[in-house]
């Protein structure tokens, strides 16, 4: 049987891989979640704590929620294919919602994974996203298109601001 493990880390900040087109400070090191059978790590990934603010596109209206964030989610090669990842992600959530109060779960993903968040209930965000960059004049950065923003068990015909730097 796969069992999820949490251990909480305290965020650092580093330099994310030149996936978004320019030099970006990202969340490092963070709160680890691994699946295991028995001792052996199937699938793991990082757990983030993202303030958001969100403002609805039907009706302009806004919200403040706790979202958890999800990154660097991996399925050992040897183990892809047996369900792990779609536990991880499932499982995370369930985590996050119980022991941190969040209200649904934010990820970002290249194109080539959006059909598997899509198929596991993940809907990509509409509208706008920002996220915190210290470099920034106004401290924050806009995500680039290229780059899907998605969301879980919220709406997500929304702008979305997120009081994290990215992961
Ligand atoms: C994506 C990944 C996490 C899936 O893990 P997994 O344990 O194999 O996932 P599951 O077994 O739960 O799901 C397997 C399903 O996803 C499909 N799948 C795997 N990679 C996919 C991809 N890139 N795009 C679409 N579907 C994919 C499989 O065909 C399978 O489909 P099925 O359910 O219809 O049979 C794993 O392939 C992986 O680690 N990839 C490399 C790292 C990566 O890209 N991580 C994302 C960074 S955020």
């Amino acid at each position: 049987m796969s069992v999820l493990s949490i251990t909480e880390v305290e965020p650092s900040t580093t330099i994310l891989p030149d996936v978004w087109g320019k030099k970006v400070y990202g969340v490092g090191r963070s709160t680890c979640a691994v699946l295991k059978i028995g001792d052996q790590i199937v699938s793991s990934a990082i757990l983030i704590r993202a303030q958001a603010h969100l403002r609805h596109k039907s009706n302009q209206e806004t919200d403040d929620v706790l979202l958890g964030g999800i990154g660097s989610v991996l399925t050992w090669p040897q183990h892809r294919g047996k369900g792990y990842g779609t536990q991880l992600v499932e499982d995370t959530l369930t985590y996050m919602s119980h022991e941190w109060g969040v209200r649904g779960g934010v990820l970002f993903c290249a194109s080539s994974l959006l059909a598997w968040y899509v198929k596991r209930g993940w809907k990509r965000v509409s509208g706008y996203v920002f996220v915190n960059q210290p470099d920034e004049p106004d401290g924050r950065m806009s995500v680039p298109k290229k780059i899907n923003t998605m969301v879980y068990g919220i709406n997500n015909d929304v702008d979305l601001v997120l009081e994290s730097l990215p992961w």
